[in-house]
């Protein structure tokens, strides 16, 4: 018999500030409401998220997205069994925003408080969405991360490789920028591809030559920069075309380079779980129907199943986050006031920690 949890959940380590109620018993998970109020117009002028725009706004919109959402799910506080908050990884200043307004409920109310990892709220959303069972192999694309994990556990993750400096989304979103399209770059670019040629500008497979499912995306933003100079030393300008042809021809190169490193982490993944495989994708950049049928296609060629959550449950969101803490709870796990937010946070303990920053703050 399944304990019957209902659980709020708060997002605020990037630029979504969310809130969500879901329950989950003997007949799964439910998402029973689902605020994001997204940050877009606030950060649009700077080209990017500013963190502490982000902080403050997120400190600003919590209390209204937690009201929302229990109106919504049409619940009360009282009616909770926890809240959950992302802990980290992400901006320090909206994490602690997060974490701030989930203690002060806790304390107020005496709900039971659990610091989620975000990625791990990422990383499970197949259970919330499809009930997959342990383990899977889970390909994490956003503008922020870029991993492949295997999930054998809500605690217990095994990192098998990821980019070593940019995630995809903020290759997509970087080469929008280059070219004088619209953010984020992910759609834009992905509509410009549709009229243009893959084969006119040949970019580099970045790390095919060498063996693992390690990635590396910033050399593309690289080249992408030397060939639209070029163009534009020719001719003056870029077309229309030319704008199409480039960004047809990057996104090929991030859907072949995705492809072959998903076959290679399906293969360690079998070499270790043979029975029923099960390839889970989530992230912003999952929304990419050329990179989504090629990994469908990939995960065919292994034998594997292939699931995709809803695009609003692939994206930042405090469903995930909900879910992750209600699989914490079960385990018995739960956080103090002395709860502390951590900028980076990563999943696999045993595996080499990430140089550098991005969209998201600290890599994790
Ligand atoms: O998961 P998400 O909402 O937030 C992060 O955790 O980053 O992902 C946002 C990222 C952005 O970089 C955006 O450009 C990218 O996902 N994205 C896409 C597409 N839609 C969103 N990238 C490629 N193709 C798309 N259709
Ligand atoms: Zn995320």
């Amino acid at each position: 018999m399944v304990q019957t949890l209902t659980v709020l959940g708060l997002e605020s380590s990037c630029d979504d500030t969310a809130a969500a109620v879901v329950r989950h018993g003997e007949n799964g998970a439910e998402v029973l409401s689902s605020i994001v109020q997204g940050q877009n117009e606030l950060h649009s002028a700077f080209g990017g998220v500013v963190p502490e725009i982000a902080a403050r706004a997120h400190a600003e919109k919590l209390d209204t997205c937690v009201m929302q959402a229990l109106e919504e799910a049409g619940l009360a506080l009282s009616d909770m069994d926890a809240i959950a908050v992302t802990a980290g990884p992400g901006l320090i200043g909206g994490v602690m925003s997060g974490v701030m307004c989930a203690k002060g409920i806790s304390a107020a109310t005496g709900l039971p408080l659990i610091g989620v990892n975000h990625l791990a709220g990422h990383a499970l959303t197949p259970r919330l969405t499809d009930g997959i069972a342990f383990p899977y192999l889970m390909l994490l694309v956003s503008g922020g991360h870029c991993q492949y994990l295997i999930a054998h556990g809500p605690d217990h993750f095994t990192r098998l490789g990821g980019t070593i400096d940019d995630a995809p989304g903020e290759a997509f979103d970087k080469t929008a920028r280059l070219l004088g399209l619209p953010q984020p770059g992910g759609p834009s670019v992905e509509a410009e591809a549709r009229a243009g040629d893959p084969t006119r500008f040949r970019f580099p497979r970045p790390l095919l030559d060498r063996p693992g499912c390690d990635l590396s995306f910033s050399g593309l933003k690289t080249a992408l920069m030397r060939m639209r100079d070029q163009v534009v030393a020719e001719k003056g300008g870029l077309t229309r075309q030319d704008r199409a042809d480039l960004c047809a021809g990057f996104q090929q190169a991030v859907v072949d380079t995705l492809a072959e490193k998903t076959r290679r982490a399906m293969d360690l993944y079998l070499n270790e779980n043979p029975a029923e495989p099960v390839i889970a994708v989530a992230g912003g950049v999952a929304a990419n129907s050329a990179i989504r049928s090629a990994l469908e296609t990939a995960c065919d060629e292994k034998g594997g199943r292939f699931t995709a959550p809803p695009l609003a449950l692939c994206t930042d969101n405090a469903a995930m986050i909900a879910y992750a803490g209600i699989e914490r709870f079960r385990t018995g796990a739960r956080d103090g006031l002395d709860l502390t937010a951590r900028p980076r946070w990563p999943l696999d303990h045993t595996s080499p920690a990430m140089l550098g920053s991005g969209k998201k703050g600290a890599k994790a």
